[in-house]
């Protein structure tokens, strides 16, 4: 098996602020990097929230592109949905909180499971899934009481028109496992198939096409971790292999190694290995996600960089 779980996933919001209060001050998760996206020639922050040490599998991003830029669409070939796994018996501690945050939850049963489904203050689609057994650590250093906190990442649902090339793409490119379906959503599972191992297809034949590229209030991107060089490498050559060309070198993304590949169904997946120190390369574990960092080859922009971001998304 390539892929040991999820690594992170991208979502593209409108503020940066909102986007901050959201992770942060509503889901509890630990803000542990502020920096910029590294490709395009203007600044946007790129904020990372996740565990107390923001390890892969437990991490959420976003790209904030201010009000500005165009608003994508939702749609087919997309991922639609961010599933996030937290304690059995936490619902109601969660439905109460987002409600008196102003965001409408509602309880529902998909796939046996009890979930909540709400949405990032842009309309992105997430939920929360109660599980018996995750043995992922919580940040604890929000108000959410560890006995509710959110563990990881459960799932993701990519939505599609078309599932037969996905299918096989999932089974013979990704080496995921059927596992079972209830209406149009079907389930995979890595290894072992419990949270944060699944990836849920929804399989709408009449929705319209979503819109692809960095635009506004849509999911852009689901990263798995790959913990090996040469396996990051040989699930490159295994996809070009089958045909799937649409794959990229490793880039190094300062904390990590990516390789970007494109699904049958259109979503954007990414191979990813961490960096060995993470997260704490440029800061101590105290002081993740207090200051913006920059990756070397951007540091002497660093000024020039601050008072854009300062006059463009402000974020304190
Ligand atoms: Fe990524």
């Amino acid at each position: 098996m390539t892929f040991h779980g999820y690594h992170h996933i991208t979502s593209i919001v409108t503020s940066a602020r909102e986007d901050m209060r959201f992770h942060a001050g509503v889901l509890g998760l630990r803000n542990v990097k502020r920096t910029v996206l590294l490709d395009g020639d203007r600044p946007f922050y790129h904020l990372y929230y996740g565990n107390e040490y923001g390890e892969p599998g437990t991490l959420l991003t976003s790209f904030a592109f201010g009000p500005d830029r165009p608003e994508g669409r939702r749609g087919s070939g997309q991922v639609s949905s961010i599933s996030l796994s937290v304690p059995r018996g936490s619902l109601n501690f969660w439905l109460d909180r987002l409600n008196s945050h102003g965001l409408p939850a509602t309880r529902f049963e998909l796939l046996g499971d009890q979930r909540i489904r709400f949405a990032h203050p842009d309309g992105i689609e997430h939920q929360l899934v109660e599980v018996d057994v995750d043995d992922r650590l919580p940040w604890t250093g929000a108000d959410v009481p560890a006995a509710a906190a959110i563990r990881g990442v459960h799932s993701v649902t990519v939505c599609t028109r078309e599932v037969d090339e996905l299918d096989m793409f999932l089974h013979e490119g990704m080496g995921l496992r059927s596992r079972d379906a209830d209406g149009a959503v079907k389930a995979y599972t890595m290894a072992r198939g419990s949270a944060g191992q699944v990836v849920e297809v929804d399989h709408q034949p009449d929705i319209p096409q979503g819109t692809w590229g960095y635009m506004r209030n849509t999911i852009d991107h689901v990263a798995f971790d790959v913990r090996e060089a040469d396996a990051q490498l040989q699930f490159k050559d295994r996809l070009e292999t089958m045909g799937f060309i649409d794959v990229t070198e490793p880039r190094d993304r300062n904390y990590f190694y990516s390789v970007y590949f494109r699904t049958p169904a259109g979503a954007m997946f990414e191979a990813t290995r961490s960096h060995p120190q993470g997260f704490l390369k440029d800061e101590t574990l105290d002081s993740l996600g207090s200051c913006l960092q920059l990756p070397s080859w951007l540091e002497e922009k660093q000024d020039e960089l601050l008072a854009e971001l300062a006059r463009t998304q402000p974020l304190d």
